[in-house]
């Protein structure tokens, strides 16, 4: 037991002074305990960054320490999310949105990052929630920007917008056509409601220009 825990336990006659001694020790204690777990926390994420995957995009083997509550390291990752149906570009209504695939649209997505210095994590999904968790996800990995094509969920889902509004990361709505001059029911987009930009009507070209964008800070 140390004299603190003596004193108050009474067994060493506690006085006003010693009682007070004790409370700026206690003090002092705290104070540096929550100094080292800071520290601790920086050591670790300055480490991570300093481990050759650190720079892949997405998610990584690493621990996730609590530093995360202390610091959000921005990353030169950009997420490019697509939603339903865009895993069949190319085959898919080629009047509307040509021949392009999301394969080909994610190899030039990739060289263009590369020639702004930034990375590119390119996914699709035919799941609404798995575009919910892919959002979440750009945050606490500390991404630079959410490229969002979120197909026909634009037109619906609240739950992407309240998630676009739940994280820091800005996104970008990106379409290959222009849902503005298309049937009435696509001109709602509850995706544009909160995103930083809205770039659509330039088939593949849409995403390169929400690349540009972010890399020239524009959002
Ligand atoms: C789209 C437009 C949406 O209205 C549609 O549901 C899509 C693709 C586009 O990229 O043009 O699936 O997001």
């Amino acid at each position: 037991m140390g004299l603190c825990g003596a004193e108050i336990a009474g067994l060493t006659g506690p006085s006003d002074s010693a009682l007070a001694g004790c409370a700026i020790l206690k003090r002092f204690a705290r104070m540096f305990r929550n100094h080292i777990e800071v520290t601790a926390a920086w050591i670790a994420i300055t480490a991570s960054q300093l481990r050759p995957d650190s720079r892949r995009c997405g998610p990584t083997s690493l621990p996730r320490p609590a530093v995360r509550r202390y610091h959000r390291v921005m990353s030169n990752c950009i997420y490019v999310l697509n939603g339903p149906n865009l895993n069949l570009l190319g085959t898919r209504e080629p009047e509307i949105y040509g021949h392009v695939t999301l394969d080909e649209i994610a190899g030039m997505l990739e060289d263009r990052a590369r020639e702004l210095g930034l990375e590119i994590d390119m996914r699709q999904t035919n799941h609404e929630g798995m575009l919910v968790d892919w959002l979440h996800e750009a945050q606490a990995e500390g991404a630079r920007a959410v490229l969002l094509n979120a197909a026909a969920y634009t037109h619906t889902s609240i739950a992407l917008l309240d998630a676009i509004k739940a994280i820091r990361t800005p996104v970008v709505e990106v379409h290959l056509s222009d849902p503005t001059s298309r049937e009435p029911f696509r001109h709602i987009s509850y995706i544009g409601m909160a995103a930083a930009l809205t770039v659509q009507g330039h088939g593949p070209d849409s995403y390169r220009i929400a690349l540009e964008a972010v890399a020239a800070g524009r959002v």
